[in-house]
């Protein structure tokens, strides 16, 4: 039997990786959270103070970074950068380091990699579209920006966050523009993605029509 792949994309706040958790649980896949690596690499440029323009010492830190995911946990040159990852200034700025080429260049070359061999479902912007355009399940996931909002709001403030409703929608639509504008693997719908609006369906809803889809491939 062949691998199977599912691939869920689609823009912040719209529910992928809380759906990709699940499923991956249920039909015992691997899950691959490609936005944690560029959350990961944006933290290491920020904390070593380098300029996102200064392409050759990007590229040095793509060669010698290392990028360890553990079931829900996440390890930068081996330190767990769990929680770090999902700070306010990550989210300010990884759009922009997800921008450089050679970045995605090397992000995508180990997504690649991990998911070999296995049943795998993974979430981003592009693993329909440019990780794996012949993935067997493609589902661009969608919501509107104000409930997007609202989810990753709450989620700040169980993390006791100070941060504003506005302020969060603001900075998603902010980071939609750059991601679905950008040159290199701008954030779209496949074109044999099913669309699927999540702004008022349940969880449970969203999970039964994508294992639906599963059964079918299986
Ligand atoms: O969870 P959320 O949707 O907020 O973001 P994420 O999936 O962790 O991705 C963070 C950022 O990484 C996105 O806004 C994109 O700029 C970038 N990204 C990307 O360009 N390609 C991917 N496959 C995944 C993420």
């Amino acid at each position: 039997m062949n691998n199977i792949i599912v691939a869920i994309d689609g823009p912040a706040g719209s529910g992928k990786s809380t759906i990709a958790k699940i499923i991956a649980k249920k039909f015992n896949f691997t899950y691959i959270d490609t936005g944690a690596m560029y959350r990961m690499i944006t933290l290491y440029l920020l904390e070593n103070n380098i300029d996102f323009d200064d392409l050759k010492e990007i590229e040095k830190v793509l060669n010698t970074v290392n990028l360890d995911m553990q079931g829900d946990k996440f390890y930068l040159n081996n330190v767990d950068v769990t929680t770090k990852i999902r700070e306010k200034r990550i989210n300010e700025n990884v759009s922009k380091v997800a921008s450089i080429k050679i970045v995605r260049d090397n992000l995508v070359n180990l997504q690649r990699k991990i998911s070999n061999n296995k049943n795998v479902i993974l979430d981003g912007r592009d693993v329909g579209t440019v990780i794996f355009p012949n993935a067997q399940v493609k589902i661009f996931l969608i919501a509107s920006p104000e409930e997007r909002a609202r989810r990753r709001y709450n989620e700040f403030l169980e993390k006791k966050t100070e941060i504003t409703y506005d302020e969060v929608l603001k900075s998603i639509k902010e980071r939609d523009h750059i991601d679905s504008t950008r040159d290199e693997s701008p954030l779209k719908k496949a074109d044999d993605a099913i669309e699927l609006d999540s702004t008022s369906l349940t969880i449970d809803d969203v999970v039964n029509f994508i294992s639906k889809e599963i059964e079918k491939v299986k």
